[in-house]
């Protein structure tokens, strides 16, 4: 959602600008633009639907571009005023000799631009952002000082923003700053970048500055000076990081997504190789070692939204089954607004692939602010919410870039597992049957090799099924979560509607929904209390004439004769199940949305990150 580069060189910083925001296109957007300092004036260019568009204008303009070394840049999803050229980013102040790009949202900007409109400033867009252009513009005026009208400005701003902001005054600079929305600065030789993201810096250097809220940083090509709030300098650590180029690449594949469909293998056997040393050894969980306190947890909650949310469900059905310890799962979106009955004594775990999702950072802070101990776990530990953290558990999937989360699910499924087993070694408990579940939990990235190898089935089954409008999917138990994870993966990036329910919902109302045009795919898990009166929900669901889609590995005769599709998974016990029923639900989503020529990687409306709530 959003995204921001910057650059300060002596490099022509058009293509560095805009191969920057190609990298944070898969975060999600519907217009971008760039500014830059040519010939001592502010030049912006900007387009509206896809970064190629922007690529064009350049393109089209270059015999008057000539030789820019400062430059931002900026994708928006739209939030104050609709995605029109007008306003996309940069802004401007009225003389135009101000550029500022800009994520998150400003809470009073009606107030301010009332004010500044009185002051004489027009106003060319409906963004929030635009009021900052002129609140810095106006600062400007009277202290003839950059960074002190910055300073002065931000003051005056509620809400959260990340703000990169130059001046063809200062021709050899950028003014970053931050509050509850993330920018770092990637530090290089005689060039130094800022962005809201790794990816869009990750190009020119691996070294990092992340900033902090209220930080305010004047970045030249040969020095970065990083101020605080007060306006005294600040030392700031330099991170380097071990970015993977592959996870920006698609490797061949013809999307980002069945790309990272396919490394979900190699997480888990990473994540087994560092916590599982073998069957008879404790699970090794140093972040939850550091968590134990004098203070007594008597109750865990897991808050998360989306598909981390759908990986929390798994995890309460799990943790309940294995310890006997309640667990409370909520969407951010509800646990933020209402009196939840979180108190010192509580574990609250936030589960966020980006670790930047607006709701669930708030929810972080709340649990904190009522005493709350607070573990995440994160594909991104150097994000936003790990700074409300007392533990962080990285998952390690590597950057994600498609929008439809896939391998961050199973890294985040993996670590959920091998949470719930600690729990249970913890207890002293189920010592046999944990050596078994330790035992299967190894057999589990081939067998998801093993699904993978036989795409083309799915692959076959999609063509064929991809005409539906609508979809039930149906589970009971621990893969109801992965019901609803399928349905969610095929409506976001398919936009056919599907819905999951417990199946012995359906004759609660659902029923009323079936017919010969609406297919029901159901989760079945043989040798499981459950399996019989799955089979009886589909004969109901058959009753009405719905086309049935089994998805088990079970090979009881009924089957064939009851579905028009079955999607066959190796063997695994109902408690791993949903380590692997995901992965036949990913490819099916994926292959439809394929056949059906959407955007995969970048579905409409969506971003990678929901940074406002
Ligand atoms: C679905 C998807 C979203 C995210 C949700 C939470 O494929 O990606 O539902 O899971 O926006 O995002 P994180 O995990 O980054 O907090």
């Amino acid at each position: 959602m959003c995204g921001i580069v910057g650059y300060v060189g002596e490099k022509k910083c058009t293509d560095i600008l805009l191969s920057g925001l190609k990298s944070l296109e898969y975060r999600g957007y519907d217009s971008a633009g760039i500014a830059i300092i040519d010939e001592d004036t502010v030049k912006i260019f900007k387009s509206v639907g896809k970064i190629q568009n922007l690529f064009d204008k350049v393109e089209n303009e270059k015999s008057n571009i000539k030789n820019p070394v400062v430059g931002i840049g900026h994708i928006r999803w739209a939030t104050h005023g609709k995605p029109t050229l007008f306003n996309a980013h940069p802004h401007t102040c009225n003389c135009g000799n101000l550029a500022i790009v800009h994520n998150g949202i400003i809470e009073n900007y009606k107030e301010l631009r009332e004010e500044l409109t009185l002051k004489g400033a027009i106003f060319k867009s409906e963004t929030d952002t635009e009021t900052v252009a002129h609140l810095i513009a106006y600062e400007y005026e009277s202290s003839k000082d950059l960074l002190i009208a910055v300073q002065n400005a931000t003051k005056k701003l509620k809400g959260a923003y990340s703000l990169c902001i130059m001046h063809r005054d200062n021709p050899d600079e950028i003014i970053a700053t931050k509050c509850f929305a993330p920018l770092l600065i990637g530090v290089g030789e005689n060039e130094n970048m800022v962005g809201s993201d790794v990816p869009a810096i990750i190009g020119i250097t691996n070294k990092i500055i992340y900033l902090d809220d209220m930080d305010i940083a004047v970045v030249k090509k040969d020095g970065v000076v990083v101020r605080n709030y007060n306006g005294d300098v600040v030392n700031k650590k330099v991170v380097e990081l071990s970015i993977k180029e592959d996870s920006l690449n698609k490797m061949g594949y013809k999307h980002f997504m069945i790309k990272e469909i396919f490394e979900q293998p190699d997480i888990i056997r990473n994540a087994l190789n560092g916590r599982l040393k073998d069957v008879h050894s404790n699970i090794v969980f140093p972040e939850i070692d550091s968590l134990q306190s004098d203070k007594k947890i008597d109750n865990i909650k897991i808050v998360a939204c989306g598909t981390s949310l759908h990986a929390g469900i798994i995890a309460k059905y799990i943790i309940e089954d294995l310890t006997g310890v309640t667990i409370e799962v909520e969407s951010s979106s509800e646990y933020i607004y209402r009196n939840n009955t979180t108190n010192s004594s509580s574990l609250v775990i936030g589960i966020s692939q980006s670790g930047e999702t607006a709701d669930t950072i708030t929810a972080m802070r709340l649990a904190k602010d009522k005493g709350a101990k607070i573990l995440i776990i994160t594909n991104r530990p150097d994000s936003s919410i790990c700074k409300f953290a007392d533990s962080v558990i990285p998952v390690n999937a590597g950057i994600e870039v498609s929008v439809a989360a896939t391998k961050s699910y199973t890294a985040q499924l993996i670590v959920l597992y091998l949470f719930a087993i600690y729990l249970c070694e913890v207890q002293k408990k189920h010592t046999a049957v944990l050596r078994e579940i330790k035992q299967e939990l190894l057999t589990i990235p081939s067998k998801i090799e093993h699904i993978l190898n036989n795409k083309s089935e799915i692959e076959g089954m999609a063509k064929s099924l991809s005409h539906y409008k609508d979809f039930i999917y149906i589970a009971r138990g621990t893969n109801l979560a992965t019901a609803q994870e399928g349905a969610l993966k095929l409506k976001e990036i398919s936009y056919i509607n599907a819905t999951a329910y417990p199946a012995g919902e359906l004759k609660h109302g659902p029923i009323a929904m079936l017919d010969e045009n609406m297919p029901v795919l159901a989760i079945l898990i043989p040798n499981h209390i459950t399996f019989d009166k799955m089979i009886s929900n589909c004969e109901e669901a058959k009753a009405r004439n719905a086309k049935l889609i089994a998805l088990t590995s079970s090979n009881d005769e009924r089957l064939e004769k009851l579905f028009d599709y079955i999607i066959r998974v190796p063997e695994v016990s109902e408690i791993l199940s949903p380590l692997i029923t995901y992965v036949p639900l990913q490819l099916l989503a994926y292959y439809i949305a394929n056949y059906l020529g959407k955007d995969v990687d970048q579905p409409r409306n969506l971003a990678k990150s929901v940074t406002v709530e």
